[in-house]
């Protein structure tokens, strides 16, 4: 079976500097794979290249056995890509429930979106409750769910989610995790992004360590987990 997601020997450069150095990995179908690593080695950069905002210098991307190289940024949206940006990127002049909507641009299916925007809702509450209030209104962490549910209202093959526990408290964070595992539990395919490394491995199947632009260590979420290297540098314990 071919992986729904093929990354080979991915290069990319801002002007001169290399910030992904050749990684490969894979992401099949009803996965959660994580990428985790320290301040600045190339995860959001990764995660830009995959959807199209970055051009890479080097190497391949294959979604759905397709090669993306030459494939813009909205159509890999249609393809089935979607990505929950780092530091969200929400409109908070909008209401919660037109930047919902705007995560359906490319979908005609009235009723279908309306369905998944009630889904999003019962995913999360708070965004039902307050659906006609700017968006900009809600906290950090109800940002972050909206982001979440806007990136799944174009009913993506590959959810990829940049930091979606970033700045939360631990409670909130707790509910973006189980809400993860509650969208990999419906088959939802997720890429995620995490500086919370014991979290996002917990719940993973596969991880890679990324240091400097490199993939240095890649196993399952359990292995990682208990990885005496990656409990010491990425868990804080000595
Ligand atoms: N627009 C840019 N122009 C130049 N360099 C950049 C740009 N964006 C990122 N970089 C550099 O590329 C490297 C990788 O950055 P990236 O944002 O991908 O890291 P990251 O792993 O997501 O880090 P963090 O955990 O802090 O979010 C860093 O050295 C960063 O300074
Ligand atoms: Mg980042």
């Amino acid at each position: 079976m071919t992986a729904l997601l093929e990354v080979e020997d991915l290069r990319v450069a801002y002007g001169k500097i290399e910030a992904v150095k050749g990684i490969s990995f894979t992401v099949d179908a009803g996965e959660v794979v994580t990428l985790i690593g320290t301040n600045g080695a190339g995860k959001t950069t990764t995660l830009r290249t995959l959807s199209g905002l970055l051009k890479p210098v080097g190497g391949q991307i294959r979604f759905r056995g397709k090669s993306l190289k030459k494939t813009p940024a909205h159509q890999i949206v249609s393809l089935g890509l979607a990505h929950s940006p780092e530091g969200r990127h929400i409109f908070p002049r909008m209401t919660i429930e037109d930047n919902l909507r705007l995560g359906a641009f490319l979908r005609s299916d009235r009723p279908g979106i309306e369905k998944d925007i009630q889904r999003a809702y019962d995913l999360f509450p708070i965004l039902g409750e307050r659906r006609k209030q700017a968006a900009g209104t809600l906290s950090g962490g109800e940002q972050q769910m909206l982001a979440m549910g806007r990136a799944l209202m174009s009913q993506p093959k590959l959810l990829m989610l940049d930091e979606p526990s970033m700045g939360l408290s631990p409670i909130m964070m707790q509910k973006i995790m189980a809400t993860i595992a509650e969208l990999k539990s419906q088959g939802t395919t997720i890429l995620l992004v995490e500086q919370n490394a014991q979290a996002a491995l917990s719940l993973a199947d596969q991880g890679h360590v990324m240091e400097t632009g490199n993939i240095v260590l890649s196993g399952s979420g359990q292995t990682l987990l208990h990885d005496e290297s990656v409990r010491k540098a990425y868990l804080g314990e000595d």
